[in-house]
């Protein structure tokens, strides 16, 4: 597979200037590269799995025949070099300095791990004292809170969960809350040695002030500061420089058009300080994450090889991946505030904090009580209407309790996503399938078996 003339990336592993945009990319051709999607379903749910165009499906499968074809040849002369150029992609995505700087992984999920890792072995190597504190976000994602909890107070740690209001005004409501889990981590003479900040909270999905927190961070001396961002790469700018944060990762399955699954890690240059492992450990131990992560064992590496031609597909589109997030973001919100019209309820935040997902308040008298209801609602919609789209529970305040009671509370949460393959129609059909449910008295109660 010969890329050089066509994917923007010159000898040198640099993105040419001139990556250039042959013909904008038709309505037909984005609906036929997302074909194999199934047709009967509304698919608002981006957010959690992605997508993929046939394109790159069909240039994945190319590399995966180049290994089974040649395995020897592929290994010695071809897979080192293609996980160079798509970490050469991702670093000027991001705007790294330097390209060692840019692992790629699996997932966030194993980014956490590799950053969670090494915080569990300063405390059991004794380089930090029992209790010693872990900050995160109460909306961290459940996998990395788990794995906090594997890593860190298993070692020892103390972790300390940021609560944060939710539906949200403004970001001052973030950054104040965070202030006072900082101060409270650091009292008793206990040190603060990771901070884990999302970008984009996954439910309820809000875009987190992700630069402040981490200049609070910095004014209150916390150690390390990982900022999950597995939403945020094809989603929300990326500027690691600026963001300041010491490890930064994002899926790129989630909102950058590969296939599961692929996803960079940020580390910023930190020296000797460095003891950063994958948790698989193979061959290439010892010589850098870097390059400790391009060979893991023997495996399908093809998601990582097509991060080029992934550049290559989104430089179809007008203005590239910055014309896909900036459309796709005022899609959702559009289709969100039509939703909240149509249901009498509202955004769960500003525009500005919403991403390309978005949250809208569902009708009360849907009576959702709890997170299982919620899940319970999700699965109905997807069984009988054939719509997909995530639900949030938000229990309801003290002084909202009587309002649950006479029905007027509202405690669920529809997170809607919007991507290049959306219609209008894929949101029409979730408002009136809303509306059917209120129209006929429908309760989450009657979603209970037995
Ligand atoms: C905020 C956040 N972190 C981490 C993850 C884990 O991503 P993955 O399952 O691809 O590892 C997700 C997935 O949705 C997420 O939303």
């Amino acid at each position: 597979m010969d890329e050089k003339e066509t994917n923007g990336i010159d000898s040198n592993n640099h993105i040419s200037k001139k990556a250039k945009v042959i013909r904008c990319i038709t309505q037909s051709e984005i609906q036929s590269e997302f074909s194999h999607h199934d047709s009967s379903t509304a698919r608002i749910n981006n957010g959690s799995f992605g997508s993929c165009p046939d394109s790159i499906m069909s240039c994945q499968k190319k590399w995966q025949l180049k290994f089974l074809r040649q395995p020897d040849e592929f290994y010695f002369n071809h897979l080192q070099a293609g996980i160079l150029k798509s970490r050469s992609v991702i670093k000027k995505i991001i705007n790294a300095d330097d390209v060692e700087e840019v692992s790629i992984v699996d997932n966030a999920t194993t980014a956490a791990a590799i950053v969670l890792q090494q915080i569990g072995w300063a405390f059991t190597e004794g380089h930090f004292q029992k209790g010693d504190v872990v900050v995160m976000l109460h909306y961290a994602y459940g996998a990395v809170k788990k794995s906090i909890q594997a890593y860190v107070t298993r070692a020892g740690g103390h972790v300390i969960e940021v609560q944060l209001p939710f539906p949200v005004v403004s970001k001052d409501e973030i950054v104040n809350e965070f202030r006072m889990a900082l101060e409270q981590g650091k009292s008793n003479g206990r040190k603060v040695r990771l901070a884990v900040i999302d970008h984009i909270t996954s439910m309820p999905s809000v875009i987190i002030p992700v630069k402040e927190l981490v200049g609070l961070c910095r004014e209150e001396g916390v150690d390390q500061v990982f900022v999950d961002a597995a939403h945020a790469i094809g989603n929300v700018d990326i500027d690691v420089k600026d963001i300041g944060a010491d490890f930064y990762t994002s899926n790129l399955h989630k909102w950058f058009f590969c296939p599961p699954s692929v996803a960079f890690l940020y580390c910023r240059k930190m020296g000797e300080m460095s003891d950063l492992h994958h948790p698989v450990v193979s061959h290439e131990y010892g010589n850098g994450l870097a390059i400790e992560s391009a060979w893991i064992g023997t495996r399908d590496y093809s998601s990582q090889l097509v991060v080029p031609s992934v550049l290559e597909f989104v430089n179809r589109f007008e203005g590239g991946i910055d014309g896909i997030k900036k459309r796709n973001h005022d899609a959702a919100v559009e289709m969100g505030v039509m939703l909240a019209k149509a249901w009498g309820t509202s955004l769960g935040s500003p525009p500005e904090m919403c991403s390309s997902m978005v949250m809208i308040g569902l009708p009360a008298c849907l009576g959702i009580s709890s997170e299982a209801e919620g899940l319970l609602l999700r699965t109905h919609l997807r069984d009988s209407f054939k719509i997909e789209v995530p639900i949030y529970y938000q229990e309801p305040k003290r002084g909202e309790m009587e309002d649950m009671i006479d029905s007027s509370c509202v405690t669920g949460y529809a997170r809607i996503s919007h991507q290049v393959y959306n219609t209008v129609d894929d949101y029409y059909k979730m408002r009136d399938a809303i509306n059917q449910l209120v129209q006929d008295g429908f309760t989450c109660k009657m979603l209970h078996s037995g």
